[in-house]
């Protein structure tokens, strides 16, 4: 058992869950840009095991990028404020872009980066996201891709943190309100 799993609630996903999905969506992605010039676009932090793991699936020609955002500052909510902690490297015009992304929650991030891309006129932009939560109410936007769906808790696991910690556990779960209070 992971170290970590004495701090959790409840599995949501298991390593075996994640490995499959993903065999299926980078098929789909595959798919999708088989004849493109595909440049990817990974959200950091928390899409870091995400992207490892997809890219290690995409076995077509392609470049990787990434931009940094902060919008959680410690906290299990948003609070609506997006940082940009580093900025795209590549030039993407006339390029098809695939941001890949950890969590589609109220949508805020993404409709941000969505208005930062467009201004640099790529040929297209698509966005996939590992997760995608069950709320009643979003930005107008919407994942071309998505991973799973999950219900509207406060996920750790997989790249996605709790105060910057267990980005490193390889699944996904809930944690117990006791983790959650304990200041680490
Ligand atoms: P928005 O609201 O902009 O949120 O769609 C996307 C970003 O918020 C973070 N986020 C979470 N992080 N567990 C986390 O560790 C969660 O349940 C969660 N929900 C949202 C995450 O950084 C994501 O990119």
């Amino acid at each position: 058992m992971h170290p970590m799993r004495q701090d959790l609630e409840e599995v949501l996903l298991t390593e075996e869950q994640i490995r499959h999905r993903l065999d299926d969506l980078a098929m789909e992605i595959q798919r999708d840009y088989a004849e493109k010039d595909l440049t990817l676009v990974a959200i950091l932090t928390g899409s870091v095991m995400f992207i490892a793991d997809l890219l290690r699936r995409l076995p077509m020609q392609l470049r990787l990028d990434y931009v940094g955002v902060s919008s959680y500052h410690g906290e299990t909510r948003s609070t609506g404020e997006l940082i940009l902690t580093k900025a795209l490297k590549l030039d993407v015009r006339d390029r098809d872009v695939l941001v890949v992304d950890d969590i589609l929650d109220t949508g805020l991030t993404l409709v941000n980066i969505r208005a930062m891309l467009q201004k640099l006129q790529p040929q297209s932009v698509k966005f996939c996201t590992f997760l995608e939560k069950d709320i009643p109410h979003r930005e107008n936007f919407q994942a071309d891709y998505v991973g799973f769906h999950i219900p509207n808790k406060f996920v750790v696991g997989y790249g996605l943190d709790y105060r910057e910690r267990y980005r490193n556990l390889p699944y996904v779960g809930t944690l117990r309100p006791e983790a959650i209070a304990a200041k680490l």
